[in-house]
């Protein structure tokens, strides 16, 4: 059996880890090719979530959806995407949608906007996450094991729910990547509440 980390965050299961992309996942493999799909991604305007839109576009992917809370961060990494899938040649849409994954209201909007637009998702990528320094729970304080339910459970539900009960999506298979706190058996709450 592994030993116990040291590092609350880090895995005692995984014994390699990449930091870089490799030929058996490269994204342009004929059989990863997303032409027609569409992916939505939230907090994609930055870090890990721009890093997955950049490469669902190598994947040739049709329409990229990103979220973000800021307008300008947003529309930056909009004109950047676009840029991208010029240069790939496949033709590949970008939309930005100003959403706070974390707020009922505004993810309620971001799926009705899309609706509207005609844009159905098959991939869902739930990127946003909120995490802490691990601390004991009253440490923490209320306001702050409560914005991690919002983000890590609350909303990533909500998501979900509103991805499976899309109009006109009919048979079309889903995927759905949830970020590894939403599978958390301690989702609901920070991992702090696990430390002494
Ligand atoms: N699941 C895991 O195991 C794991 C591991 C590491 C990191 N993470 C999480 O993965 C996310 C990406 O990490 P990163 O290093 O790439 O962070 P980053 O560089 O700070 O990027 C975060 C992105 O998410 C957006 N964002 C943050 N809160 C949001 C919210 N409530 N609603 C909508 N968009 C939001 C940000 O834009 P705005 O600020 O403009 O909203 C930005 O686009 C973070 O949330 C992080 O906590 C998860």
């Amino acid at each position: 059996m592994a030993e116990p980390t040291q590092n609350p965050f880090a895995t005692n299961v995984t014994r390699t880890v990449h930091r870089t992309s490799y030929p058996a996942i490269a994204a342009t493999r004929p059989e990863l090719i997303q032409a027609g799909k569409t992916v939505l991604i939230t907090g994609g305007t930055a870090g890990i979530g721009f890093a997955i839109a950049k490469a669902f576009i190598a994947a040739s992917i049709s329409t990229v959806v990103i979220t973000g809370r800021r307008q300008e961060q947003l529309a930056k990494a909009v004109a950047s995407l676009t840029d991208l899938a010029a240069a790939a040649g496949h033709g590949g849409k970008i939309i930005g949608e100003r959403s706070d994954a974390a707020d009922p209201a505004s993810i309620d909007a971001l799926w009705a906007s899309l609706a509207e637009r005609g844009v159905i998702v098959d991939v869902l990528v739930l990127n946003v996450a909120k995490f802490a320094t691990p601390k004991p729970l009253f440490e923490l304080g209320i306001e702050h094991v409560w914005e991690s339910f919002e983000v890590n459970v609350r909303g990533p539900l909500h998501h979900a729910e509103r991805f499976y009960k899309q109009v006109g999506a009919g048979g079309r298979p889903k995927v759905f990547l949830p970020t590894r706190a939403f599978f958390s058996p301690v989702a609901a709450l920070p991992l702090a509440l696990l430390s002494p």
